[in-house]
């Protein structure tokens, strides 16, 4: 462990610099919160070979994405190289080192529901929010993302904001549903 502000027990405060030795370059690590309890993940498998896949998904449940300085800082607990964090981060497309909004919209885009319109809801919400899918905005209340199939195809087309469904929609519906977020 390479951590330089580090008072003489285990106790970690924060923030802490890191110091990247691959990337030479130092991370100051804020949120003391967040990193708190990522700590509390990373002391329990940083003895743990081939944890890395489990600490990120912990992580990202931490902070909502897998920001640079997140990869930099688990990196250097685990020991283990800033590409090979990375390189997990890019393989994995569970990972997202985007933030992520209040709410996650997806939009089915199975069989079912495009043949009943869902091309037309995506272009409605991707006008409407001004983002493309994959992106988050501005003020961090919305994500949008397309998806398979969700199983519920007699309601097709449907949408899916949070853990809410809403079925047999029409692209002119889009404004007055996202009025209940
Ligand atoms: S195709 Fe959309 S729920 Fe099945």
């Amino acid at each position: 462990m390479r951590v330089e502000e580090q008072n003489k027990s285990t106790k970690k405060t924060h923030p802490v610099k890191y110091k990247d030795n691959d990337l030479q370059q130092t991370v100051i690590v804020k949120d003391d919160e967040k990193y708190e309890k990522l700590d509390l993940v990373l002391d329990e498998y940083e003895d743990v070979e081939g944890s890395l896949v489990t600490v990120l998904h912990q992580a990202q449940k931490i902070f909502g994405h897998l920001s640079r300085d997140v990869q930099i800082y688990v990196a250097e607990r685990l020991g283990v190289p800033f590409a090979e964090v990375y390189g997990v981060v890019s393989f994995y497309s569970l990972f997202t080192v985007q933030p992520r909004g209040e709410y996650t919209i997806e939009v089915c885009m199975g069989t079912a529901c495009y043949v009943k319109g869902s091309g037309k809801i995506l272009e409605k919400l991707k006008s409407q929010l001004g983002i493309e899918p994959g992106e988050t905005t501005e003020d961090g209340k919305y994500t949008l993302e397309t998806t398979r199939c969700l199983g519920a195809c007699s309601l097709a087309p449907i949408i899916k904001i949070g853990d809410d469904v809403h079925g047999n929609i029409t692209a002119e519906q889009i404004s007055e549903i996202l009025t209940k977020y």
